[in-house]
């Protein structure tokens, strides 16, 4: 995507198989780029959230492998300790795990380390390449609810999403976005509204500052706000992405997104989540149960960070002394999903159709 007229991914590596990424804590208000020259800083990146969203960090997670492999220069056990630091960096979303995966299942069996870390490197590219791939097929397939949507209506589609699941939290393209910058292409007329998202306001900050440089129109809306505009014919359509998808179709997605879906049901909008087959975990059945919910420090709801005249601040919200709490995704049952975008295609929330596609 473009910024400042310059073409960006949030994560890449050059010639020299050196790695960079956006470091999106600073948006809207500052541009930095950071480059990641360990897998300790990697995992730290993840950790802390200098890059987010389940897409890509799946593909830092496979740049980390081949950054361990490069900074263990052979010693095993030091290998596994820096992998091991990578797996516990955030437990939701499985693209993390799979990430790894990928690349430990081209090294697996090679002796020669030079050629582990050539592997390795290689391997981890084709992940960004491939999940960049898939978020692009997530587009073409999702365009068309837009385009039925407004063949039957007329007039401006009006779409609902949560969080961040742009081209930010993936390689390119996004996925809850894709279909989005696709619709926005083909002169489809378009509107967003863009949950903020507390605690972090992915929305307001990073899906804002997308839809905004790629002139999309959007309206940023506090989070409590979707049922309200649901119940006045002001939505159309939910879209979201997913952090971890079960067998069964249940999906974990950032906190709040449940709500989202029973807004929606109960004044029968459609409410669709994309994702790319790396986002399914079909070792899981019952979300609700199985997923992994992410427990974040309680100062990201107690603060919230701006920008103060040129300075970027961070202000107590709530009296010193009140404890909070802060779990980062919920899961949405599958009976509250209309379909899933997916590269494959678009398919209904029910195991079979998820196997079918997914299954090997
Ligand atoms: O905590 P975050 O910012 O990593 O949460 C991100 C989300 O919940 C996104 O909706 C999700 O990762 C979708 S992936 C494109």
């Amino acid at each position: 995507m473009q910024v400042d007229g310059k073409s960006y991914h949030t994560i890449w590596s050059d010639e020299e198989k050196k790695v960079f990424i956006i470091d999106q804590r600073w948006l809207p208000h500052r541009f930095v780029v950071e480059e990641i020259d360990s897998c300790t800083k990697m995992a730290e990146a993840i950790r802390d959230m200098h890059l987010r969203g389940a897409i890509v960090i799946g593909v830092a997670a496979a740049y980390g492998v081949y950054l361990a492999a490069r900074d263990s220069k052979g010693d095993l056990d030091r290998f596994n300790r820096l992998l091991d630091a990578l797996r516990e960096t955030r437990p939701t979303a499985v693209n993390l795990i799979w990430g790894i995966d990928m690349v430990l299942g081209r090294i697996s069996g090679v002796r020669d380390w030079e050629a582990v870390v050539e592997i390795a490197f290689n391997a981890a590219r084709e992940v960004e390449r491939g999940e960049l791939l898939r978020c692009k097929m997530i587009g073409e397939h999702g365009v068309g609810l837009i385009e039925e949507l407004f063949e039957r209506k007329g007039d401006v589609v009006n779409i609902l999403t949560h969080c961040n699941a742009g081209w930010l939290a993936c390689v390119d393209y996004g996925t809850a976005t894709a279909p989005i910058y696709e619709a926005h292409k083909r002169g489809i007329p378009v509107h967003v509204w863009v949950d903020e998202t507390r605690p972090r306001n992915q929305g307001a900050r990073l899906t804002a500052w997308e839809l905004l440089n790629q002139g999309i129109r959007h309206t940023v809306i506090a989070d409590n706000t979707g049922g309200h505009l649901m119940q006045h014919s002001m939505v159309d359509i939910v879209i979201v992405g997913a952090d971890r998808v079960t067998r069964r179709g249940d999906v974990a997605n950032k906190i709040g997104t449940y709500l989202k879906a029973l807004a929606a049901r109960d004044n029968g909008v459609p409410f669709y989540v994309a994702l790319p087959g790396s986002t399914f975990d079909l070792s899981l059945y019952d979300g609700i149960t199985e997923i992994p919910i992410e427990l974040r420090s309680p100062d990201e709801v107690r603060y919230a960070q701006g920008l103060l005249g040129d300075r970027i601040e961070r202000v107590l919200l709530c009296p010193q002394e009140s404890p909070a709490v802060n779990y980062g995704f919920d899961v949405t049952p599958f009976n509250l999903i209309s379909g899933f975008i997916t590269e494959k295609g678009i398919i209904p929330a029910v195991e079979d159709s998820i196997l079918a596609l997914f299954g090997d």
